[in-house]
């Protein structure tokens, strides 16, 4: 228990904390490091839309037990017609991920990071091909994208046909039902989300009928380029208040 807080402090104090956002399940609070470039995407900060384009980079703190993950991306906040209603909308989903047994250092915008990385397969197709983050201009223009590991090393094929199953209907996508319907809701081994933000303001389609409100309905909308703000944004989180508090705890008890 102790030994645990102390590794969360130490990885708040290096800026470093991840974890699935709360009320998201099966959540975790082992760190799961995305990186689009050299631009970290932990802890809920703001990323922008144009840096998240291709597949992050993955790795986690310390190396993980098992042979064999799968990783998934989830929006939790797809628009719906009858706002704030909201909808999950699987991003992502590939597995045979293996991991690395030597840590990579990261250069990061959130300073340096040894992180074990995981590797995508050549031979084994993703389940659900990488979409990238486009919150469209409706309510809410916030949206968390939450990223998860899932140890893969006992699951049979009859398991990993049900993940794939389920991976072809994105919109609704319950991670929850999902994993524990293919004997995985008890193998989430990491997690972290992050935030895009569409700019605004919002538009309005009260006629529209569409049930796809995510990517569809954004892409005709203007994308002014947020990168540098983005990146101030994500320093200035570096030194967080949780941190703060962490390091006055630590003090107090030691
Ligand atoms: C990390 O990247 C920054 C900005 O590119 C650079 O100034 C710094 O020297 C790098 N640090 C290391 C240890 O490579
Ligand atoms: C990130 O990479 C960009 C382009 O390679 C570089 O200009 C920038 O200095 C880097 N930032 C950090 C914090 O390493
Ligand atoms: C996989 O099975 C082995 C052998 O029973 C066990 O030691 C290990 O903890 C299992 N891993 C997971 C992620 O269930
Ligand atoms: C995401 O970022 C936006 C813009 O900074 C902020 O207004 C919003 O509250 C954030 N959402 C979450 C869930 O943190
Ligand atoms: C939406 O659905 C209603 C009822 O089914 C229908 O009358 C209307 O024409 C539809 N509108 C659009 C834009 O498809």
């Amino acid at each position: 228990m102790l030994l645990k807080f102390i590794v969360a402090l130490l990885a708040s104090v290096s800026g470093v904390l991840a974890a699935t956002p709360p009320g998201f399940e099966p959540g975790s609070q082992t760190s799961l490091i995305v990186a689009y470039g050299n631009v970290s995407a932990l802890d809920g900060t703001v990323v922008g839309k144009e840096i998240s384009q291709a597949v992050p980079t993955i790795g986690t703190l310390s190396k993980l037990d098992g042979t064999s993950f799968a990783v998934l991306m989830i929006d939790l906040d797809v628009p719906t017609d009858k706002p704030p209603k909201t909808n999950p909308l699987l991003h992502w989903m590939q597995t045979g991920l293996k991991q690395s047994s030597s840590a990579t250092r990261l250069n990061t915008t959130t300073g340096l990071i040894d992180a074990f990385m995981f590797s995508l397969p050549n031979d084994v197709d993703a389940f659900a091909p990488y979409y990238a983050p486009n919150p469209p201009a409706k309510i809410p223009l916030s949206h968390r994208y939450t990223e998860i590991i899932v140890d893969t090393s006992n699951a049979t094929d009859h398991d990993l046909a049900n993940l794939k199953e389920a991976a072809a209907t994105r919109l609704g996508f319950n991670a929850q039902s999902v994993l524990a319907s293919s004997r995985l809701g008890d193998k989430v081994a990491a997690g972290n989300f992050f935030n895009v933000t569409n700019p605004g303001p919002v538009i309005s389609t009260p006629t529209s009928n569409s049930t796809r409100g995510d990517d569809a309905a954004s892409t005709s909308v203007s994308t002014p380029s947020p990168s540098l703000h983005t990146i101030g944004a994500a320093l200035s989180q570096r030194e967080s208040p949780m941190a703060i508090v962490m390091i006055g705890i630590a003090l107090f008890i030691l």
